[in-house]
């Protein structure tokens, strides 16, 4: 090779790794400029962060483990990167509170791997923001008022569902069953009454093969766990497979929506709306009488919100119902003055309901407890800032995520004094009656203006299932159920069988 020769080789090489580093710097360069104001202190302190890999230290396995030692470590608010997702984790309520309360962090971070999803998700009420997830979401509190929540409809549909629920208990004849599916059927039966009456019957087949699709949808939403922070891994086997698989099953369930909303059209009439979608269709017909445009009320905008009310509300509650099994077999001792409680209030004549609730504190305070040590949804929904902040001497930049850190709010010592030990008694005062203070410190459902839109529900379906179940069996189980979950958005606990022996 000439001298000429070697020099141009030379010049490639290194025209090559000039290239290489302006194009991992220009990558990275929010990075960098996240981590300068982090060192000039213009953001939360954090964790150690790499380019590219982000934070390191998190276990995979107990992720909420690792978030709870850094709330520990670098107090109320750090901030911190999920691959190159800049994020500030906020493990104060009241400062949470404070974030939530302002419209400007009421925007959903839209990187990972839901960017990739096909049937829109990011136009939905979960995961969208800005005029079509307002309108939306204003539209299904109403709906879903008039249709359930506030209505008697709603009792009258979760106390059908407890009976279900307790022939079916009592159908086990005190042989240990799992209960997993018992709950899920319930759960999507009150919703599914509420957002498709007519359409759909408990015991349909098109309907349980949606609750089938829907739970492994979330199993495999999970299972895509690595490209949630590298979403580039889609593009590699075996991430391109399971993208490909969450896609197919995800369309399968919009196509089964979409065919429901297709049916329930040929029986509309306008002047009887009967659901959520009857509801759909009535504002959907007076924007097109009024704008000749039915504007944001499509019919896929409507599969699209009937998806996500779905999945929010149902994957939730019989969680929550599962793990209150799991503590009322753990501790017999709590069962037993529950039990107590409701026989010297209501007897067995009725099934409780909500109205009963303030009658009841120490029901009540189990229920609260329950929502406390599990901390089912340990890092809420995050949001994301829409426009830079300066809040409380820090600049949170636009688009950084905010992490809402129930995991650690809900087990700090400087709270709770005992936070690993289950003792609904913490909540009740020398009189009997709930302290209402500690009871704010429990806020499964986030406040301000994205809090959960099911709430009210949620709260009759958990207080209304749990008190009936143990009006009529006390639980027990021949092993142990583990207070340990699966790794999942939604801690769920382990497989599990219980015993449910009638006590009248
Ligand atoms: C025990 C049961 C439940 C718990 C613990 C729970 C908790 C939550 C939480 C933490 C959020 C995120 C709030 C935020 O971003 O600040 C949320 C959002 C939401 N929940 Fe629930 N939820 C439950 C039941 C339900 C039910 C029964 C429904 C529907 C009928 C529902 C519908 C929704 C929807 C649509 C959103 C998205 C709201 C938005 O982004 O604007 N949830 N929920």
């Amino acid at each position: 090779m000439s001298g000429l020769q070697e020099l141009s080789v030379v010049n490639c090489l290194i025209t090559l790794a000039v290239s290489g580093l302006a194009l991992l710097f220009f990558s990275c360069s929010g990075y960098f400029e996240r981590l300068l104001d982090r060192w000039r202190g213009r953001v939360p302190p954090g964790p150690l962060v790499l380019p590219v890999i982000g934070a390191v230290g998190v276990d995979p396995l107990r992720p909420e483990q690792t978030f709870r030692k850094w709330a520990a470590q670098y107090g109320s608010m750090f901030s911190f990167f999920l691959g190159d997702r800049f994020c500030i984790g906020v493990s104060d309520l009241n400062v949470i509170r404070r974030l939530f309360k302002d419209e400007r962090f009421t925007n959903r971070s839209q990187a990972g791997i839901i960017r990739y999803l096909d049937g829109e998700p990011l136009k939905g009420i979960i995961m969208g923001h800005g005029g079509v997830w307002k309108e939306h979401r204003r539209f299904t509190l109403t709906a879903l008022r008039d249709f359930g929540f506030g209505r008697v409809s709603g009792a009258e549909y979760i106390h059908r569902e407890e009976s279900s629920l307790l022939t079916a208990f009592r159908d086990k004849n005190g042989q240990p069953f799992d209960p997993k599916m018992l709950f899920a059927t319930a759960v999507s039966n009150v919703i599914s009454c509420m957002l498709f009456t007519s359409e759909l019957k408990p015991g349909d087949a098109r309907f349980a093969k949606f609750v089938a699709e829907t739970t492994t949808l979330m199993a495999n939403f999970v299972a895509s766990g690595a490209m949630e922070v590298y979403p580039w891994l889609r593009h590699f086997p075996p991430f391109s497979r399971r993208l490909k698989e969450l896609n197919a099953r995800h369309m399968e369930n919009i196509g089964l929506l979409a065919e429901m909303v297709q049916d329930h059209k040929k029986s509309f009439d306008s002047d009887h709306p009967r659901d959520y979608i009857d509801a759909f269709f009535c504002v959907q017909e007076e924007r097109r009488k009024r704008d000749a445009d039915e504007g944001t009320f499509t019919d896929a905008q409507l599969v699209r919100n009937l998806a996500d009310v779905f999945i929010a509300g149902y994957e939730t509650t019989s969680t929550y119902l599962r793990w209150s099994m799991v503590y009322m077999i753990l501790h017999p001792e709590v069962q037993r003055k529950v039990q107590a409680e409701i026989d010297a209030y209501i007897g067995n004549s009725r099934l409780p309901n909500l109205a009963d609730k303030a009658k009841l504190p120490y029901t009540d305070a189990v229920t609260i407890e329950i929502h406390r040590i599990c901390y089912f949804v340990p890092f809420s929904v995050p949001h994301a800032a829409s426009e830079d902040v300066e809040f409380e001497g820090y600049l949170i930049p636009k688009g950084t995520e905010i992490w809402p850190l129930v995991c650690h709010h809900f087990m700090n010592p400087d709270v709770w004094g005992d936070p690993e030990v289950f003792r609904p008694e913490r909540f009740i005062d020398a009189t009997g009656n709930l302290i209402g203070s500690l009871v704010d410190e429990v806020q499964p459902f986030s406040s301000g203006r994205r809090a959960c839109i099911g709430e009210p529900l949620a709260r009759m379906e958990v207080f209304g299932f749990f008190a009936a179940i143990l009006q009529h069996f006390t639980l027990s189980s021949e092993v142990p159920p583990s207070r340990d979950s699966t790794i999942s958005a939604v801690r769920a606990p382990l497989p599990f069988t219980m015993i449910a022996t009638p006590r009248v």
